[in-house]
């Protein structure tokens, strides 16, 4: 299957996507992850990307949509993929769909997830992250991990983004609504949006998800 996930910053989607990737064979592939990763390694990619992500403003187009593609041409991918973060205006949007269709293929389906911005800004700002693996994400009250600090994981250091600060959540909720919002009417328009509620128990929401998706292929 090949599936984009949209929603708001902290709406889930890392949390979803980890456990939707499982339950269908195929890899999670997050923009914001390969940015974080590029940042670690001190790469160029990752300084250039860097000041945009403090600020809560998109990463270029151009560098953005060329690391995506890159990683979906990896073996693992042949076969099909969960987006996060990507795409994230129409321009990436569109670049997508003439990727795929370079490459004989089709979305199945996005799946948009819906909170309300209250709930939005509580997750972000009790979000802690495990150095070793961004995919271990915790709570402090949601879902804290046993030992304040530490991943249950992987005893790996937890830590809060950069950009989780209370004025680049705000930020990054104005371009997600001036930005990426559009995205959602471009594929409604190709039959293609599943909308959730986002809000619940995290296995209440990948069931629900699971459920809109099988109605999708
Ligand atoms: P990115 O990393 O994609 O961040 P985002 O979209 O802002 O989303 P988040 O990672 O903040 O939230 P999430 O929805 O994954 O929530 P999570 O599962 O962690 O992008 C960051 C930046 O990179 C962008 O601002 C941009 O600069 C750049 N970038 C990335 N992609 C780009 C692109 N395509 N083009 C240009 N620039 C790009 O959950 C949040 C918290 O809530 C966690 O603590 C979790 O434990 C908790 N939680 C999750 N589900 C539940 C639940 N059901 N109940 C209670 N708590 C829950
Ligand atoms: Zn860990």
């Amino acid at each position: 299957m090949r599936i984009v996930l949209v929603g708001p910053p902290g709406a889930g989607k890392g949390t979803q996507a980890a456990f939707l990737a499982k339950n269908l064979s195929i890899p999670h592939i997050s923009t914001g992850d390969l940015f974080r990763a590029n940042i670690s390694q001190q790469t160029d990619l990752g300084k250039l990307a860097k000041s945009y992500m403090d600020e809560g403003n998109l990463v270029p187009d151009e560098v953005t949509i060329a690391m995506a593609k890159d990683r979906m041409e990896q073996p693992d991918a042949v076969n099909g993929f969960l987006l996060d973060g990507f795409p994230r205006n129409v321009s990436q949007a569109e670049a997508l769909d003439q990727a795929l269709k370079a490459d004989g293929v089709e979305l199945d389906g996005v799946l948009d997830l819906e909170v309300p911005e209250d709930e939005v800004v509580k997750r972000i700002a009790g979000r802690r992250i495990c150095r070793n693996d961004s995919s271990h994400v915790f709570h402090v009250t949601y879902s804290p991990p046993k030992k304040e600090g530490v991943c249950d994981v992987c005893d790996g250091e937890l830590y809060q983004r950069d950009d989780d600060t209370e004025e680049t959540v705000r930020k990054r909720l104005e371009v997600y609504h001036t930005q990426t919002e559009p995205i959602i009417d471009y594929y409604g328009a190709q039959g293609l949006v599943v909308t959730i509620s986002a809000l619940g128990k995290v296995d209440e929401v990948t069931k629900r998800a699971m459920d809109a998706l099988k109605g999708q292929s």
